[in-house]
């Protein structure tokens, strides 16, 4: 599972191992390196949970935007007494800028219900450029720095490694609109989540919505838990009952595959070797 740290010191203690099938697209709780390095073939579950992660990503920026949650509590809690023309004002969605950081096969996906639901503006970041992208969405790749000050929208859609690692500061919250929605599906280590809770107290953001956290789960006395303007969810993005059984059948087929020796469908490392187990 993805809350399992796959690292040198299992591989130390488990010789015959010949494959880890991780049960997620991410991968950043495996020392992948480490695998390759000994001959342990490291398969995950990409493609399956690309939709069903876009619709909870877009859920999240739905509900950040227009302070669902805030919204659900006070129409239960005894002191809704009339419409309030100024109440529970959010963001509107149509023909915003939205800013992807990360534009691969879940971003983009995030970006087509954007665009051709809300015809946003997409902008996006990313280490190489997206010819497909830019041509299906429009999509305009940016300098972080001027995604940051020009969006309506950050998505945050990045895999987790050094490079990432708490890249969204409080320097990145500053420079967003006080109006800005900030979303993370993906890793909670690539948000400082100090910095991220000080900028809603402050208001240099308007809303946040997260469905991953570091730690995960944040423990009871995490100040995440009663921050302003922020819809949290347990880390739920591929649970729809298709994602789940197409990620299991995956992960399955991968162990298979590496404990007969041959390749994974699915591999991480593809560089290593079949092998079988010795002895
Ligand atoms: C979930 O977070 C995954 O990486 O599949
Ligand atoms: C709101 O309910 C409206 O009718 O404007």
């Amino acid at each position: 599972m993805l809350t399992e740290r796959i690292d040198g010191e299992v591989f130390e203690r488990a010789p015959q191992l010949l494959v880890v099938s991780n049960m997620a697209v991410g991968h950043n709780n495996i020392d992948v390196a480490e695998a390759t390095r000994r001959g342990v073939r490291v398969g995950n579950t990409p493609g399956v949970l690309t939709e069903a992660t876009a619709d909870l990503t877009v859920a999240l920026l739905l509900a950040a935007a227009r302070r669902l949650v805030d919204g659900c509590r006070f129409a239960s809690s005894g002191d809704w007494k009339t419409w309030d023309p100024l109440g529970h004002l959010g963001q509107e969605l149509h023909e915003r800028t939205v800013g992807i950081v990360g534009l691969g096969r879940i971003g983009a996906a995030v970006a087509r219900r954007l665009r051709f639901g809300w015809n946003m503006r997409v902008l996006y970041a990313s280490r190489s450029p997206k010819p497909a992208a830019e041509l299906e969405l429009g999509a305009t790749r940016v300098e972080l720095d001027r995604l940051l000050t020009e969006s309506d929208f950050v998505v945050a859609m990045t895999d987790l490694n050094p490079s990432t690692a708490g890249m969204f500061d409080a320097g990145a919250f500053r420079r967003m609109k006080r109006t800005a929605v900030f979303i993370n599906a993906s890793r909670g280590g690539v948000v400082n989540q100090a910095d991220l809770i000080a900028a809603l107290e402050a208001g240099d953001i308007f809303a946040a919505g997260l469905d991953v956290t570091d730690p995960e789960p944040p423990p009871p006395d995490d100040p995440i838990y009663s921050a302003p303007n922020l819809v949290l969810t347990p880390h739920i993005a591929s649970a729809t009952f298709e994602a789940r059984s197409r990620m299991a059948e995956m992960a399955a087929k991968n162990v298979v595959a590496g404990l007969a020796g041959v390749p994974l469908p699915h591999a991480v490392n593809p560089e290593v070797e079949t092998r079988t187990r010795k002895g």
